[in-house]
C-alpha cells in the first residue's frame, strides 16, 4: 500500500510561500490570505484560529466545473460536506450551484439548513441507522447510496411506510488500490465500504422490484488524496462496464456517482488536476448516457484553510522543539495519517530569518501530539505566530475537546474583509450540558 505522504526534498519556505497564490507576505503586515493579515484576524480572535478564504474556495469549484465543461462533460458537483462543514462553507458552495453528499442526519440537517435542497443531498454510508434514513426520506432526500442488500431491505420498509420512492445508487467496490494513505482508501475488497461487482446485478434486479425504492444508478469512492488518474481509468472503467451489463439484463441504470478523492499537494507534490481527471471522465463515460455526478471535498476546501497557533515557548531539550498552542485535537490529520502539512512564520521578519530544524508540538499529553520533525523554521519567540497551511479539509470537522481543550474559532476571509463564522468555545461549555447524578 503506497503512502499519502510525498516524500520528496522538503520544500522551502519561499518554495510554500510560490506554490500557494492565496498566500502572500508583506514586509509590514506579514503573511496575508487573500491580501488579509493572518496576524489580524489573530489579535481579533486569539489563536489557535482556522481561517477560510472564500475566493480560493470559489476558484476551486470553478476549476473543477471548468474542466468538465471544457471537456463537454456535464457534471453534477455535490461538495462532500464532511471535509468541511461549516453553515458558511455550504452556503457558499451552494452559492456556487453545488449540492451536498452526507454522511450523517447531522451532516444532512447541515446541508438543508445551509439552504441546500434535500433534494440535491445525496446520502451516503456504510451504516445508516432506521431514524437517520426516517428523517431523510422524511425530509425528501435526494439520493441514497446504499452500499449492502441489508440497507436495501431497511430502506425500502421506511419508505413504504413514509409512502414516498427512494432513488437509490448502489455503491461499487471496484477492488482497486487508490494508491493512497491504507486509512483513506476504500475501494479494495478488503475495506467495509461498497458492494462487490457480483453481487451487483441480483441486488439491482431485487431493489427494482420492492417498494419504497428505485435503483437510479451505480456509485462509487475509491479514496481520498488521489494523486494520478489511473486508479479513477480502472475503476469508472468498471462502472461503465457494469452499467451496460445492468441495461443489458433490462435494468434502468441513469446515474452514475463517481465519487471523490482528488488529491491536493501538502508538500508541493503536483495535486490531481482537474483537467487531467475531467478528461479520464469523458473518455471512460463516452457514449454512456448517464448523468454524471461527482462528491469532491479536499480539493474544493483544503488548499483555502489554514489554522493559526501561537508559540508558547521553544524548548531546548537536545532537540529544539517549538511548542504551539494548537494542537492535535484541532488538527488530527498529523498524529493520524503522520500527514505532512506546511508552516510558515506569520512575521516577515521571522520569514527572512535564518532556519534550522524543530520539532513542532501542540501542548497535549501525548506523543502523537506532533505536527512536524526536524523541520527547517526561524526562532519565533513566544508569542510569534505560525500558519499550518492547507488546513481547510478534514480540519476543524476532525477536531476534538481531548485535554479539555476549546474548540478553535473560525473566520472566513471575503473581498478583503474578514467575518468571524464559529466563536471560540467557552470552557464553560465544555460541561456545562454535563450531568453529575445524585
Ligand atoms: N464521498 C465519499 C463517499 C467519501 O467517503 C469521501 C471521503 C468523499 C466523498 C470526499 O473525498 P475527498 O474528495 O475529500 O477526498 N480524514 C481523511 C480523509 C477521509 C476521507 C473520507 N471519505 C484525511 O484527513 O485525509
Amino acid at each position: 500500500m503506497a503512502d499519502m505522504n510525498f516524500t520528496g526534498p522538503e520544500p522551502r519556505l519561499e518554495d510554500l510561500l510560490a506554490a500557494r497564490k492565496q498566500l502572500t507576505m508583506h514586509a509590514q503586515d506579514g503573511l496575508c490570505l487573500e491580501g488579509v493579515p493572518l496576524n489580524a484576524i489573530a489579535d481579533a480572535f486569539g489563536t489557535p484560529s482556522w481561517v477560510y478564504g472564500a475566493a480560493t474556495m470559489r476558484a476551486r469549484f470553478a476549476a473543477l466545473r471548468d474542466a468538465f465543461a471544457a471537456e463537454g462533460v456535464p457534471m453534477h458537483i455535490h461538495y462532500a460536506v464532511k471535509a468541511n462543514d461549516h453553515l458558511a462553507v455550504l452556503s457558499l458552495f451552494r452559492e456556487q450551484g453545488a449540492g451536498a453528499d452526507v454522511v450523517s442526519i447531522g451532516e444532512f440537517m447541515r446541508a438543508t439548513k445551509a439552504g441546500i435542497a434535500a433534494r440535491n443531498v445525496v446520502y451516503s454510508g456504510v451504516g445508516k441507522s432506521a431514524a437517520e434514513l426516517e428523517t431523510a426520506l422524511g425530509a425528501g432526500v435526494g439520493q441514497i447510496n446504499v452500499e449492502s442488500g441489508e440497507e436495501i431491505e431497511m430502506i425500502s420498509a421506511i419508505a413504504s411506510r413514509l409512502g414516498v420512492v427512494a432513488s437509490i445508487a448502489l455503491r461499487m467496490n471496484p477492488d482497486v488500490d487508490a494508491g493512497t494513505h491504507a486509512k483513506i482508501t476504500t475501494g479494495l475488497a478488503e475495506n467495509k465500504f461498497g458492494i462487490a461487482a457480483a453481487d451487483i446485478p441480483a441486488l439491482y434486479a431485487r431493489a427494482a422490484g420492492l417498494p419504497g425504492v428505485r435503483p437510479v444508478g451505480i456509485a462509487m469512492h475509491i479514496g481520498s488524496q488521489i494523486l494520478s488518474t489511473e486508479p479513477y481509468r480502472l475503476a469508472y472503467e468498471k462502472g461503465a462496464a457494469m452499467i451496460r451489463a445492468l441495461r443489458e439484463a433490462g435494468q434502468s441504470v441513469d446515474v452514475f456517482d463517481i465519487g471523490g478523492g482528488l488529491g491536493i499537494g501538502y508538500q508541493d507534490e503536483p495535486g490531481l488536476s482537474p483537467h487531467a481527471f475531467a478528461a479520464t471522465v469523458k473518455q471512460v463515460t463516452q457514449g454512456l448516457g448517464v448523468r454524471l455526478m461527482m462528491e469532491p471535498g479536499r480539493y474544493l476546501v483544503g488548499p483555502a484553510g489554514v489554522l493559526l497557533g501561537s508559540v508558547i515557548l521553544e524548548k531546548q531539550a537536545g532537540k529544539r522543539f517549538l511548542v504551539l498552542d494548537a494542537a492535535m485535537n484541532d488538527l488530527a490529520r498529523p498524529a493520524m495519517y503522520d500527514a505532512w502539512h506546511g508552516i510558515l512564520p506569520l512575521d516577515a521578519a521571522a520569514y527572512r530569518s535564518a532556519t534550522m530544524p524543530a520539532d513542532v508540538v501542540g501542548p497535549i499529553c501525548e506523543s502523537a501530539d506532533q505536527f512536524a520533525t526536524d523541520r527547517l523554521l526561524p526562532e519565533i519567540k513566544p508569542g510569534g505566530r505560525v500558519a499550518l497551511l492547507d488546513a481547510g479539509a478534514y480540519g476543524a470537522v476532525m477536531s476534538s475537546a481531548y485535554n479539555s481543550r476549546p474548540r478553535a474559532a473560525a473566520v472566513l476571509v471575503d473581498g478583503g474583509r474578514f467575518h468571524l463564522i464559529t466563536p471560540r468555545q467557552e470552557i464553560e461549555a465544555l460541561w456545562a450540558e454535563e450531568i453529575i447524578p445524585g
